[in-house]
């Protein structure tokens, strides 16, 4: 908080009020605007919040024009350089990073709570056999409110921390079964010898007939995935956990209304979109120049996915770093950097970052557009892609949550509207219509 305020006048009436003006830490102040009804009898018309801060929150901070991003402080790119994903974990938890002996035990903890109630098993075989993942983490994740009845009071931390490691230590399983399920395969359990990302791929690829080892380059390039994907500040998803978490709905119940809001096209789906835009622009046997006509001419819906960040409006810098896993991952698979997708990636990353169109709008690759790449490439099948954003997510979301839950100023979410509809009239009985 600060002395600083805005005063505004109402030009109808003359009155004038001034409205506080919050400092955060980093990025623009705020100004309070909520006695502005009570004041002046307005609410503040902002669809898809372009100019709304919807909390406070000390978790992530991101400045779209510099192309910052911070988890409770620290540069992502020092992160995914020197951490692990159950460490930024611990991190967006609570706050600070953990010393050794307190990520052993978080690790451990993680671990233990990985297996599910063997009934929620019974729940996959309800759905079509050609399900998607998506749709069956909505339906899996909201189901666990109804089998973890001894951690649901949302007042109380010990049982809101319970609820964070459950669902994130539950998450792999339940998006490796969901694979399985599709796949006609027996499920895998989880094992605590692997590690969190390991363990993961064994349960997705692993078969009971055989042993399965994870890869240590691909377990290196998910856990760095997930890393990048752990949070994201007030996102679409999140911001749909907040709203639901706030009228104090279950964390499992809001945590799968997340997923249902990470599934679109213009959030989490976009990386499963990419790919099949590449695929589309390889087999249809025109150039790459011609789509990137299609996305730039106003009276054609197309889109380039993976291009555009409602924030970043520079480089995003998840984008930058998955960029450089990219190009190395191919180069040490052999022969990858060839493949005729990936070179179109190529292409048109170079026309977009030069073409007037996209600079002029900002349109650089966000960190869909590579992570597609890079899944479709550890042979992670398209429709697991956000389903591996969702589980990497969870923390986020969790965190975010949790600090809602703590907050003396929150309140249940009710926004307010516009009403353009019909003014009051009359009813009048059918037979007079
Ligand atoms: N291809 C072509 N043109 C685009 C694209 C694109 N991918 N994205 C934005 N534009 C254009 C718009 O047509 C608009 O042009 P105009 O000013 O001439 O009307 C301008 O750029 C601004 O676009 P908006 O839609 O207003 O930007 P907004 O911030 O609302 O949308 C979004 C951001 C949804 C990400 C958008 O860029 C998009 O649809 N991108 C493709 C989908 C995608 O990659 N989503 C992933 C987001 S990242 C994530 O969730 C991790």
């Amino acid at each position: 908080m600060t002395s600083k305020t805005v005063t505004l006048t109402d030009n109808a009436t003359g009155k004038v009020i001034e409205l506080p003006v919050h400092e955060g830490s980093h990025g623009p102040d705020c100004i309070d605007i909520r006695s502005l009804y009570k004041e002046l009898g307005y609410f503040t018309y902002d669809p898809g919040f372009m100019s709304t801060a919807s909390c406070s929150s000390a978790v992530t901070f991101i400045d779209g024009s510099e192309g910052t991003l911070l988890y409770r402080g620290y540069p992502i790119e020092q992160l995914a350089a020197q951490s692990t994903y159950l460490e930024v974990c611990y991190l967006l938890l609570n706050g600070d990073l953990p010393s050794s002996d307190e990520l052993h035990d978080f690790s451990r903890i993680i671990k233990e709570h990985s297996m599910m109630h063997e009934a929620v098993r019974g729940f996959y075989d309800g759905f079509r056999h050609d399900a998607h993942p998506m749709a069956i983490m909505v339906g899996v994740v909201g189901a666990l409110s109804a089998f973890y009845h001894d951690a649901t009071d949302v007042h109380n931390p010990e049982h809101r921390k319970i609820s964070a490691h459950r669902l994130i230590s539950k998450m792999p399983t339940i998006a490796a079964w969901s694979y399985k399920y599709a796949n006609g395969q027996p499920f895998m359990y989880p094992q605590n010898r692997l590690s969190y990302t390991g363990n993961f791929l064994a349960m997705m690829f692993g078969v009971p007939t055989s042993t399965y080892e994870p890869d240590p380059t691909f377990v290196r390039a998910l856990d760095l995935i997930l890393i990048l994907h752990a949070d994201h500040e007030q996102n679409a998803s999140t911001s749909t956990v907040r709203l639901s978490g706030s009228s104090e709905a279950n964390p499992f119940a809001a945590i799968s209304a997340g997923i249902a809001s990470l599934w679109g096209p213009l959030h989490g789906g976009a990386n499963e979109k990419v790919v099949m835009m590449l695929e589309d622009i390889v087999h249809s046997g025109k150039t790459v120049e011609e789509f990137v006509a299609r996305a730039k001419d106003k009276d054609d819906p197309f889109r380039l996915m993976g291009f555009g960040h409602r924030v970043y409006k520079n480089y995003d810098p998840r984008a930058k770093i998955i960029r450089e896993m990219t190009h190395k991952l191919l180069a040490e698979m052999g022969g990858g950097e060839h493949d005729p997708l990936f070179e179109v990636a190529l292409k048109l990353e170079k026309i977009a970052l030069e073409d007037e169109y996209f600079v002029e709008r900002k349109l650089y690759p966000n960190v869909d557009f590579y992570s597609g790449i890079i899944l479709r490439a550890m042979g992670i099948p398209l429709n697991m892609f956000t389903v591996i954003f969702a589980l990497a997510r969870t923390v986020g979301w969790i965190s975010h949550w949790n600090e809602m839950m703590q907050d003396p100023e929150s309140r249940i979410g009710r926004p307010r509207q516009l009403y353009t509809g019909s003014k009051t009239r009359d009813y009048i009985a059918i037979e007079d219509r």
